[in-house]
């Protein structure tokens, strides 16, 4: 008797159970999405560190719509200590800084989508009018 109790409570939770698929995942949240909402600098790895080195003269605003490769990050802090009065960094410091700024902040060129296939371009017209008179 108590076994049957058992499977008559278990049994329709059960078998509900299987019955109701899984709701997909919430897709993952995309790595442009996590921003510091204060800064609007991205919050990966080091990027306190870079909070709290790069914004106290001026806009975080100035980073983020700035992008280069290390070297460029790193003749832009040349240049803020030469004529900016940015302080030294100790090296350590200074390399994550970099790093951080060019893994986040890479050259346009490495951020541009791949080229869209000819076949899926619409009718380009000039292309299709190769004697058309362009001369003005
Ligand atoms: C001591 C003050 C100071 C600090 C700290 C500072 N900067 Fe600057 N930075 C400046 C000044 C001043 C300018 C010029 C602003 C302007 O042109 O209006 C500037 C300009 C910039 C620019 C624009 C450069 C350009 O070519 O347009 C970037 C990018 C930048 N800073 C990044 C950083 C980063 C990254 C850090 C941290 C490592 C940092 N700054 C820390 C003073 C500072």
């Amino acid at each position: 008797m108590k076994r049957f109790l058992t499977l008559t409570v278990w049994a329709p939770l059960l078998l509900g159970c299987t019955e109701t698929p899984e709701p997909p995942p919430p897709p993952a949240p995309a790595v442009e999405s996590r921003l510091d909402p204060a800064t609007g600098l991205k919050m990966t790895g080091d990027w306190e560190l870079v909070r709290n080195n790069c914004i106290a003269c001026h806009s975080a605003r100035l980073i983020t719509q700035q992008r280069g490769t290390a070297e460029q990050w790193l003749t832009m802090i040349r240049w803020m200590q030469k004529k900016q009065n940015l302080w030294e960094f100790d090296p350590d410091t200074e390399r994550r800084i970099v790093a951080w700024l060019a893994e986040n902040y890479p050259p346009e060129a490495e951020r541009r989508r791949a080229r869209i296939p000819p076949h899926l371009m619409p009718p380009n017209p000039y292309l299709e009018k190769p004697d058309a008179d362009v001369s003005l």
